[in-house]
């Protein structure tokens, strides 16, 4: 079997198995979908949304780039962002890093890696935003602790959006988790979250001001 003739062998198996279990799933979800969580991820095979959610299809609405950067001037980020919170109103943002992300790795590097360093760039203004703290850790600890405070930055970037913002101003009921995810054993630990009334970031707290 090729990988396509096996791709659609293994949908097939996954959609009969859904029906089996539940006959209405499909037609129930093609109607509408109602889902209460975005995910801003990062685009990692090892971290899907819905599979460490345990979530099915119609729960999450999902935005999933290189090393889970926000930028507000990234007009795909925006559009999913504007149509998630104002049409399909979920209630929950998580920014979700986790630890051996590449992208995370490869913006430490001196070496050249191509197109993808200018969107390497967005996580190296992390690093000079932290430059004290990165600074104050042995080498080899760099990389993971800049995927926490990757996760940090991009959630405060979506706190800062005019989108969160004016969602927070006529009263939405809408909050934002910063997480990482552990790929040596699948769980996702918060590090960061934010609504109408603030921010609450233990870490940070923990080590001081940021400058
Ligand atoms: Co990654």
């Amino acid at each position: 079997m090729d990988r396509m003739e096996r791709a659609f062998a293994r949908n097939r198996a996954w959609a009969d198995g859904v029906r089996r279990a539940d006959p209405e799933f499909f037609e129930r979800l093609s109607e509408q979908q109602a889902p209460e969580y975005l995910w801003i991820g990062c685009s990692d095979s090892r971290v899907p949304a819905n599979t460490l959610l345990d979530m099915p299809p119609g729960e999450v609405f999902v935005h999933r780039n290189i090393a889970n950067v926000v930028s507000p001037s990234d007009l795909n980020f925006l559009s999913v962002l504007q149509f998630a919170v104002e049409v399909l109103q979920v209630r929950i943002i998580i920014v979700c890093g986790h630890y051996g992300c590449g992208g995370v790795r490869a913006s430490l590097e001196e070496r050249d890696h191509g197109l993808i360093d200018n969107w390497l760039n967005h996580i190296r203004l992390v690093s000079r935003l932290h430059r004290d703290r990165l600074e104050a850790l042995p080498e080899e600890d760099r990389p993971n602790r800049l995927c926490e405070l990757n996760v940090i930055e991009q959630a405060q970037n979506v706190a800062r959006t005019t989108i969160v913002r004016n969602a927070w101003k006529r009263g939405q009921p809408l909050s934002i988790h910063g997480v990482v995810y552990n790929l040596h054993d699948g769980v996702l630990a918060e590090l960061v979250s934010h609504s109408a009334s603030g921010e609450t970031c233990p870490m940070l707290e923990k080590d001081g001001p940021t400058d």
